[in-house]
């Protein structure tokens, strides 16, 4: 696995610079991915609030929601806002409908988001649309790899009190790390319930302690740079099948959790705070183990389950990697990548094909 890892790192190396300037909105670069989030999730979303300034005048922005739950039981962190008069002239659109990060400051609320954008019908190839009743989603939370478990509740409004991006990025990761120690602990009981070979269940054991180091290490970073990580919570969930647990390891272990120990691996090489790359190289070292314990639970799993079982899993894999690289839309703001050395867009895309082709994630 390791060696894996390394080849996805030399390969991401090659990766054009991240582009902040504008660009052409067509192509197949520019599909704005808003997959699994539509307009009755928001409405449904957690923490949703109509967030009325009744003294700021009919054309005042107001907050619809703050973070939504996508079907398949992630978070999509964001805050939405309504434009109730459109959103303001003069702001420039890139990649289809995402703005430059610098006119984010026009249109999201206080100023920790990672990047915005026009949401839903609001835009359409590039355009705002001149009679819609926009929303901008303004993105809370970077992209975030790790292993989620089953009933991770909506963190609900980042606590974070600085203006620090690397604060916020290392709350939200602390969130992900904080959950992965609950996604172990339930893998480990199910393993433990299935008869696994012992290797495995030292394995998750070994893995669960691994995440706690890890959620307390994001969560200090998150406070060096002014910022608290949030709580995560999870519903409990019953015993699942044989078939459930190596459904979810593939989709949270196989897929998201290496490509997870690449990012790590990624950080650890390129980020200029000492601290965060002293953090990130153990992280990083914890991850590879934890993406090679997710192929040895597949292997296991898979090697008791029946073709069709078997079938259906090699498709959540694949379900599972075109959702990654769709996620995989946003640039990455210069500050997170300079001092916590978090890949470019581009670079992040060629860790996942290059992991793709070596670990034959779609076949
Ligand atoms: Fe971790
Ligand atoms: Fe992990």
């Amino acid at each position: 696995m390791r060696r894996i890892l390394s080849r996805a790192l030399v390969a991401a190396m090659a990766a054009p610079a991240a582009a902040f300037a504008v660009q052409a909105c067509t192509g197949d670069d520019n599909v704005v991915t808003d997959a699994g989030l539509d307009a009755s999730i928001l409405d449904a979303a957690g923490d949703a609030t109509e967030d009325v300034d009744v003294d700021a005048g009919p054309c005042a922005p107001y907050v619809v929601a703050i973070d939504a739950q996508a079907p398949d039981g992630g978070i999509e962190c964001g805050i939405f806002q309504r434009f109730p008069c459109g959103v303001p002239s003069g702001l420039t659109l890139y990649q289809d409908c995402y703005f430059l990060l610098d006119d984010c400051q026009s249109v999201c609320p206080g100023s920790l988001y990672f990047n915005c954008h026009m949401y839903g019908d609001s835009c359409l190839d590039g355009s705002i649309q001149p009679d819609a009743d926009p929303i901008v989603e303004c993105a809370t939370c970077p992209n975030g790899v790790g292993r989620r478990p089953r009933g991770l509740r909506n963190p609900g409004k980042n606590k974070a009190k600085s203006d620090s991006r690397v604060g916020a990025y290392f709350a939200n990761a602390a969130h992900l790390e904080a959950a992965s120690v609950h996604a172990f602990r339930i893998l480990r009981r199910e393993l433990e319930a299935h008869g696994a070979p012992a290797d495995l269940r030292e394995g998750a054991a070994r893995a669960e302690a691994d995440e706690i180091r890890h959620a307390r290490a994001t969560s200090k970073l998150a406070r060096a740079y002014g910022a608290e990580a949030k709580h995560a919570r999870v519903s409990p969930c019953a015993l699942r099948s044989l078939e459930d647990i190596a459904l979810e390891n593939a989709v949270e272990g196989c897929v998201r959790e290496t490509f997870g120990a690449a990012f790590a691996a990624w950080q650890a090489e390129h980020a200029q705070d000492p601290a965060i790359r002293s953090a990130m190289q153990k992280i990083a070292r914890d991850e590879a183990r934890h993406a090679a314990l997710a192929w040895g639970v597949a292997r296991w799993a898979e090697s008791r389950l029946d073709q069709a079982a078997r079938s259906r899993i090699a498709t959540a894999k694949r379900r599972a990697l075109r959702d990654l690289e769709a996620e995989l839309d946003r640039q990455t703001h210069p500050e997170l990548a300079s001092r916590a050395g978090v890949p470019s867009m581009e670079a992040q895309r060629v860790l996942l094909r290059t992991l793709e082709t070596e670990l034959r994630l779609s076949a």
